[in-house]
């Protein structure tokens, strides 16, 4: 296991991949010695903490971007639905309660920044230039295309832009992050570094 990581890693709710989520500590750790990383769409934490106990150790920052309120396949009766993530009485999913707990149990509250809200909204003042960008948003072709157009331009040049669920195979998982990730090809101005499961790693030139 990886130093830092809580030992009940395992327990927290998420939708990584254990080689996923190696392969981010992974280039985490070599990103951010060159400047902050952002992941749109952190859940309850998990690949959080992997960029966060990366980030840590170079005395860099996380801005964990979500807005809680769960994707499409999270609302009451769907596919991924977690009784235990629904706030009943505002009638709405709410995964920061769950996610500030990880976090802090994890020691990274102060490498780890929550920026609770849309993707969007976010974007709409952002100034600072990222070593690494982790796409694992919303999962509609809408919300694929926002998280890219609005944030892959934050990029500097060398920073990773790593994008979560590209299957190659449309009966494996939806194609809206293939799409960003081809466009990102196609834009000319990110090349392939590696594929590591359902994660693609792009390096901007
Ligand atoms: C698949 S989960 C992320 C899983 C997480 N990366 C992990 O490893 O466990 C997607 C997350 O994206 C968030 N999300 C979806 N659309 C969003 C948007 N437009 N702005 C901000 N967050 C969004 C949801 O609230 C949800 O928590």
């Amino acid at each position: 296991m990886l130093p830092g990581l809580p030992a009940d890693i395992d327990q927290i709710k998420g939708f990584l991949h254990p080689e996923e989520a190696a392969a981010l500590h992974r280039w985490a750790r070599t990103q951010s010695a060159a400047g902050p990383l952002l992941e749109i769409g952190s859940y309850c934490g998990k690949s959080t903490l992997y960029l966060g106990i990366a980030a840590r150790d170079n005395g860099s920052t996380v801005f964990a971007l979500d807005h809680h309120r769960g994707s499409e396949e999270h609302q009451l009766g769907e596919m991924f639905h977690d009784p235990a993530l629904y706030d009943a009485q505002m009638g709405q999913v709410d995964t920061f309660k769950e996610f500030r707990r990880n976090i802090s149990r994890a020691g990274l509250d102060d490498t780890v920044v929550p920026v609770v809200a849309g993707s969007a909204a976010a974007a709409r003042h952002w100034q600072t230039p990222l070593a690494m960008l982790f796409i694992d948003g919303g999962h509609s072709l809408d919300a694929a295309l926002t998280d890219y157009r609005c944030w892959a331009g934050h990029l500097q040049r060398g920073g990773i832009l790593a994008i979560h669920d590209v299957y190659l195979d449309a009966a494996l998982g939806g194609q809206a992050p293939r799409a960003i990730y081809r466009l990102a090809l196609q834009s000319g101005l990110f090349e392939c570094c590696e594929q590591v499961e359902s994660l693609a790693v792009l390096r901007r030139l």
